[in-house]
């Protein structure tokens, strides 16, 4: 592993956890700050689901909360949450594509209105304790709408900027935008950390060798498809042991029984090692038991080529 290149692992929304992350940090290790899934306010409160996730008492890795809000009110009723469990970082979402967030001139669909970031900013600039940071891609519905939105984040001074180089209409698939991505690390003064399509540790250093100015790069869909890309020395039965311990993890903090727990391994698998054999990946997915999802995992685990 390259010790100059900061990695960060990107939140994903279902897959990284406190659970995940633990494991992650504890397995395979390599990571400089873990970001959380977003936390919002639904019916104007928390849920106590997103407060439990970033609860310290149950982190045990480096974490830095992610929010995502459009309204001023929305954002410091989230802030003093953050606030008061002891945390000083916040990373502000403006990367979410979904239309229902989106729509609402949340994540990505807050860039095409500068006025209302302006004003969101201002208000949580007053948190001087607090230091933000921001994931962006570069615009909801044009890849130059971040030009009138990185000018504004001088209002709060950000640690650094993630920048994600697609717009929101495109979701996570189709170009990575990289002129407009140079764009932005040409006129930009914060630290700027690359997001998309890291697949593995040669891919970051690729990209860390063509812009040697970047602060660090984050990965998501990547990390959790090969979560020991950032260990030099992890076997398979390292990923086995990462993959059981998980396992045990959801089965002492999930109370809606096993099937509960076998759903949720099984969204893993989504993303987890799409090599696998393809008749143990079928298993998983027949899986109604515990017993029959863990034998199917293991082979699934066995059957790929890990160190
Ligand atoms: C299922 C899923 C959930 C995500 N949840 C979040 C989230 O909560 N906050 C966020 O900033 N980005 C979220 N993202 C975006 C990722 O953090 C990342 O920016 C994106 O996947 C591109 O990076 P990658 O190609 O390394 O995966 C999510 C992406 C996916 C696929």
């Amino acid at each position: 592993m390259n010790s100059l290149l900061n990695i960060y692992s990107a939140p994903l929304q279902g897959y990284t956890d406190h659970i995940w992350r633990n494991n992650h940090a504890k397995y395979f290790g390599g990571i400089t700050r873990y970001y959380t899934p977003f936390i919002r306010l639904e019916k104007g409160t928390i849920r106590n689901h997103d407060i439990k996730d970033i609860n310290p008492d149950v982190n045990t890795s480096t974490v830095v909360p992610q929010i995502i809000a459009c309204q001023p009110q929305e954002a410091t009723i989230l802030i003093d949450a953050i606030k008061n469990l002891g945390y000083t970082s916040i990373d502000i979402n403006l990367g979410c594509p979904h239309p229902p967030v989106a729509l609402k001139h949340k994540g990505s669909g807050m860039l095409k209105y500068p006025d209302e970031f302006a004003k969101f900013l201002q208000a949580i600039a007053q948190y001087r304790d607090i230091e933000f940071s921001v994931k962006m891609r570069l615009g909801w519905d044009d890849n130059k709408q971040w030009q009138e939105i990185v000018p504004l984040l001088d209002i709060i001074n950000p640690t650094h900027i993630t920048i994600h180089p697609r717009i929101g209409t495109q979701k996570y698939k189709g170009d990575l935008d990289l002129s407009q991505f140079e764009a932005i690390l040409a006129s930009c003064h914060y630290p700027i950390l690359y997001n998309g399509n890291i697949e593995s540790i040669a891919d970051a250093i690729t990209i860390k060798e063509k812009y040697p100015n970047l602060a660090g790069v984050m990965i998501g869909r990547g990390l959790v498809a090969h979560p020991y890309i950032t260990s030099t020395d992890a076997t398979n039965q390292t990923v086995q042991n990462f993959h059981d311990s998980l396992m045990e993890a959801y089965c002492n903090s999930y109370t809606g029984g096993e099937g509960q727990i076998v759903t949720k391994m099984k969204s893993l698998w989504e993303l987890f090692l799409p090599e696998a054999d393809h008749k143990a990946r079928k298993a998983i997915k027949k899986s109604h038991t515990l017993q029959q999802y863990a034998t199917a995992a293991h082979d699934a685990i066995n059957s790929v080529t890990i160190g």
